[in-house]
């Protein structure tokens, strides 16, 4: 079931989520398949339950190669519990973010080149993974919204919206192709 995404200002948005206690719930499955669901549906490559009002510790990863990130992994959508980062890199990259929860804006945030995060998986399995680059990316962000914390909050280099991003970072005109249905403008990284 796709769910509506909260958008920014909404109380729910900003505060901290609680930790997943109860691994067996079936709520907490249906939950997890929503995430993955709505995600999809919105174009977007991660996203994270309290953007759907969800005060749990849940982000969904869902890269994939699209028009504005054609290099992007193409990985299977994966549920993160409970995440922990264990080790991230000292130096920090630039890139363009948007947020399904913030509508018609980009910001060139840095974040760090690479994270070492330990987890529970979708069926309460303990995992850990290294992601970097475009992934690590996708993470800290979603990471960010369990914090209760949108990209904004990471002091943004520029913020730009949408049809100048379109047109001063990619070159080109906001295409019909590349709007998703849904709630409003595409979005990378969520
Ligand atoms: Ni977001």
């Amino acid at each position: 079931m796709v769910r509506p995404i909260l958008q920014v200002g909404d109380p729910q948005l900003h505060r901290p989520a609680e930790p997943v206690t109860d691994f067996e719930d079936a709520a907490l499955q249906a939950l997890i398949e929503d995430l993955i669901e709505t995600c999809l549906a919105a174009n977007g490559v991660g996203l994270a339950a309290p953007q759907v009002g969800v005060s749990r510790q849940i982000l969904i990863l869902a890269s994939r190669p699209s028009l504005r990130y054609p290099s992007a992994p193409l990985m299977p959508p994966t549920a993160v519990l409970n995440p922990r980062i264990l080790a991230q890199s000292a130096d920090l990259v630039w890139d363009w973010e948007g947020c399904l929860s913030v509508p018609n804006q980009r910001g060139l945030v840095p974040r760090r080149r690479w994270v070492t995060v330990s987890y529970w998986d979708q069926i309460g399995r303990p995992q850990v993974s290294h992601w970097q680059d475009f992934l690590a990316r996708v993470f800290q962000h979603e990471y960010d919204h369990l914090l209760g914390q949108v990209f904004l909050a990471r002091h943004p280099e520029r913020l730009l919206d949408e049809a100048s991003y379109q047109r001063e970072v990619l070159g080109q005109p906001l295409s019909p192709t590349a709007v998703p249905t849904g709630n409003g403008t595409p979005a990378i990284p969520d």
